[in-house]
Parts: C-alpha cells; sequence; structure tokens
C-alpha cells in the first residue's frame, strides 16, 4: 500500500534543486497567497488530455510538445505567444495532414519558468555568483542583488501564465485556428524559404479538402474542430512550493490535480525515487512525464513507474527520452523491452534537444539540426523494431526567428549564432527549422504507416 499523500508530503523527502531563499517567512508569505488565486486549468481538461494521450499510448495519434527552454518576463508579450502558437499550429497541421494522425498539442507554456541547473554557482572570472534558475526565482543578469531569490517572483509568474494561457485559449477557440485561416498562418520571415513552399502546398490542398467538405454540408459554422483546436499547457514541477499552492481537489471526482498547467514533468535531474519531485508528482491526477536521460537504468525506470502509475492507467505517464543522438539506440532500446515486458502502458516522447547541447567554438551553446534529427529518426527505428509506437515529440522551439539552433535548410552557421540569440537558458529551434523538422517527421509518420504490418494486411485483403 503506497503511503498517505497530500499536497506537502514532498516536504519531508529529500530534494534537489531548491532556491535558497533567504527570507522563509516571506517564501511562506507568497506561498499561501498564491493558494488563495484561482486555478489556470481545470481537472476536466487535465483528464481530457489523458484520454488524448491513452489515444497516443495505443498508436492512435502523435503528441506534438513544444516550446521555450524558459520562458521569460522580458520577452512576455502578444506577438510571442502568436507567433509561437501559429508555428505550433503550422506543425500540427503538416503533421496531421501530411503524416495521416490525429495530433495532440502540448505548449510548453503558461508557466514554463522554473530551470534546474548543473551547477549551483556559475562564475565569471573570479567572480562566482549563485545561478540562474529561471524568471519565477531569481533574475538572469550577473549581479550578486540579481541573484538572490526573491519569491515575490512567482507572483508575477503566476500573472503571467495567466495571462499567456488567457491569450492562447482564445486564439484556439476564439476563430483564429479556424482551417480556412490555413495560409495566414504563415510567418512573414518564412517568405520564399523551403518550409513556405512545401507548407503553402499543403495549404493548398487543405483548402481544397475545405472545399470539397463545404459541398458536402460540412462547414466550420456546423463542424467545430474546423473552426477551432484543443491546446494543452505544461511546464516542468520543478518549484514545488508553487506547484503546491496550484494543487486543488477536484469538486467532481475530489481528487487532486495540478491546476498550474494541464501537464507537468519531473526533470532528469530530479527523478529520485524517495525525493521531493517523485512525491509530490505521484499524488495528482494529471497526465505526467518523467525525463529519461542516460543515467536512468531500467529497473529503476520500472519502479518509477510503479510509484506514478501504479494502476497501470494508458495516458497518465509520457517517458520523454533524451539519450543524444550518439547514445540514444540501446537506451531505449533496453527501456522499452523493460516496459514492454512488464505490460506498462507508455506514451513515449522523443525529447532531441537535450542530449545535443554542444558548445561552438566561440562559445555559444547550440544544437546541431542534424543531431537533432538523428536522434528524432533512431527514435523512429527503434520503436519500429520493437513493435511499439513513437509517442511524440519534445521540443524547445519558438515562433521567432532566433539563431540558436545551427543548420537546417536555411542554414544557421556558428558564425550566425551571435545574431539573434535570445534565449534565456537553452538554444531554440526557430521557426523554419521546427517548421522543417515537423515536415520530415510527417514523412517518416507516412512512410512508417505504409509500411506497417497492419496496412499491408488491409492492402492484401482489399
Ligand atoms: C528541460 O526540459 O529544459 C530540461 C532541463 O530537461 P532535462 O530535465 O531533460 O535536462
Ligand atoms: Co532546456
Amino acid at each position: 500500500m503506497a503511503k498517505t499523500w497530500s499536497p506537502d508530503t514532498w516536504r519531508s523527502k529529500p530534494i534537489i534543486q531548491v532556491p535558497d531563499y533567504p527570507d522563509q517567512a516571506a517564501l511562506e508569505a507568497v506561498e499561501a497567497q498564491l493558494a488563495t488565486f484561482p486555478p489556470l486549468v481545470f481537472a476536466g481538461e487535465a483528464r481530457a488530455l489523458k484520454r488524448q494521450l491513452a489515444a497516443v499510448s495505443r498508436g492512435e495519434a502523435f503528441l506534438l510538445q513544444g516550446g521555450d527552454c524558459a520562458e521569460s518576463f522580458a520577452e512576455h508579450g502578444p506577438d510571442n505567444i502568436r507567433d509561437f502558437f501559429r508555428v505550433f499550429l503550422q506543425m500540427a497541421v503538416v503533421l496531421t495532414f501530411a503524416g495521416g494522425c490525429p495530433v495532440v498539442k502540448l505548449g510548453r507554456i503558461a508557466g514554463q519558468f522554473a530551470k534546474p541547473r548543473s551547477s549551483d554557482t556559475e562564475k565569471q572570472g573570479d567572480i562566482e555568483l549563485p545561478s540562474y534558475r529561471g524568471d519565477i526565482v531569481n533574475e538572469i543578469e550577473f549581479t550578486e542583488a540579481a541573484r538572490i531569490p526573491d519569491p515575490s517572483r512567482m507572483l508575477k509568474a503566476y500573472r503571467q501564465s495567466a495571462a499567456t494561457l488567457n491569450l492562447l485559449r482564445a486564439l484556439a477557440q476564439g476563430g483564429y485556428a479556424n482551417l480556412n485561416h490555413v495560409h495566414q498562418w504563415n510567418l512573414g520571415f518564412l517568405k520564399d524559404g523551403p518550409a513556405e513552399k512545401h507548407y503553402e502546398e499543403i495549404a493548398s490542398r487543405i483548402s481544397e479538402s475545405l472545399a470539397f467538405m463545404k459541398s458536402c454540408g460540412l462547414t466550420p459554422d456546423n463542424t467545430p474542430q474546423l473552426r477551432s483546436t484543443e491546446f494543452f499547457t505544461s511546464h516542468e514541477a520543478l518549484l514545488l512550493g508553487y506547484e503546491e499552492a496550484f494543487t486543488r481537489v477536484d469538486s467532481t471526482s475530489g481528487d487532486w490535480y495540478a491546476t498550474s498547467g494541464h501537464f507537468v514533468w519531473i526533470g532528469d535531474r530530479t527523478r529520485q525515487a524517495d525525493h521531493g519531485h517523485v512525491e509530490y508528482a505521484r499524488g495528482i491526477k494529471n497526465p505526467i512525464g518523467m525525463k529519461c536521460g542516460p543515467s536512468l537504468q531500467a529497473d529503476d525506470m520500472l519502479r518509477l513507474i510503479d510509484i506514478l502509475n501504479p494502476e497501470n492507467e494508458a495516458g497518465r505517464l509520457t517517458l520523454i527520452c533524451r539519450f543524444g543522438a550518439e547514445d540514444s539506440g540501446d537506451h531505449l532500446s533496453t527501456l522499452i523491452r523493460a516496459a514492454e515486458r512488464e505490460g506498462k502502458n507508455i506514451v513515449w516522447s522523443c525529447d532531441p534537444m537535450h542530449g545535443n547541447t554542444i558548445k561552438a567554438a566561440n562559445g555559444y551553446k547550440t544544437r546541431p539540426f542534424d543531431l537533432i534529427l538523428k536522434e528524432v529518426e533512431a527514435f523512429f527505428d527503434i520503436h519500429r523494431a520493437e513493435g511499439t509506437h513513437p509517442g511524440g515529440v519534445h521540443l524547445e522551439m519558438t515562433g521567432q526567428n532566433v539563431t540558436e539552433c545551427i543548420g537546417g535548410a536555411r542554414e544557421v552557421t556558428e558564425t550566425d549564432l551571435s545574431d539573434r540569440y535570445h534565449t534565456y537558458c537553452d538554444p531554440r529551434l526557430n521557426a523554419d527549422q521546427a517548421l522543417e523538422l515537423a515536415f520530415l517527421i510527417a514523412d517518416r509518420l507516412k512512410r512508417d504507416r505504409a509500411q506497417a504490418p497492419d496496412a499491408k494486411k488491409t492492402a492484401s485483403a482489399g
């Protein structure tokens, strides 16, 4: 029998990656205030996402999860949100139409603020200061004052999340996502690029299909699926004082839900079975994720699966694998085999970002597009070989025309990195690169489906 859980039982467990707040009373006062604020999402929405993820675990849909590595206060604005949403929609349309697969849309947004760090301190020259831990904790500026963790930043992060989510809901439901606008989602700076041409072809085919459907009597007015979309939010549940304040009982089921976002995940550095982050996540009923890096052994994974999804509920647990292009083969097949042997229901997702970060000769942290693609390809290859479902991808991306990852069809070079390197943490795919990746994944989905045993059977029977 699992031990009793409540939103604060994580406090009695060991924990790492927590900020060192100098004023405990101020911290407690902010957490108490947050606990009185309205939830950002409803339990019913989290359950709807879980049902969609259950379909992913059965191979009936594909998960697209993506957004900033770290949202920031400085970059908060309507254009950023709209541009992100727009390229995300384009990617989803490409995957749905070219890949022939329903897409579950899950943003890393409206709450993705807290960052785990590889070191507690950062050194520049002779000066050593506490590391930046995301705008919800401290400031990125390299001064002593800026790096002091300040609990009032949680209030600001909450307000920003609420405003972001409000716009996202309007964009998803208020007409912007109407499929008749598929041509208008194209971003200006994609113009004449390779992805734009490819995208315009798909958009034209969609327009033709819509015209056909209209003549059959199906229009956005009478078919909600054509005029709106479902979009969900997610972030790493790292700052547990914040998460606890938004953990609320759902009045219809009596269960506890994280209401700071629809889906939360446990990071690769904080997935110790007996630690606070796993303790927190096991008690909420949302769909949850866990990052799986190279240090995760199969028996640890199975133990964590039992803790996090004791009833083996489909759609509850997404394992987000991030081994790096060079190493993913053995790691991933070992984990898949162990989970299959035990009959576990898993959504397998591929994060091709975090295992492929390199330092360019000029000092910039970057990620080569080729390595990102290589890890995604390996993910598909291995699932195909194991007979399991490559459920989705987890990307760090933006709708802006940044120069943070190198490569792509409109090649960003190492020298270009300094032009528009804006990230607050890890390098993100720009809109061009993100869309290009979506096309490549769509091709792969289509190809794999054409070669799947079921498809062969249907073909030979027909
Ligand atoms: C992240 O997703 O930004 C992150 C820190 O990932 P990981 O926990 O996999 O290192
Ligand atoms: Co990151």
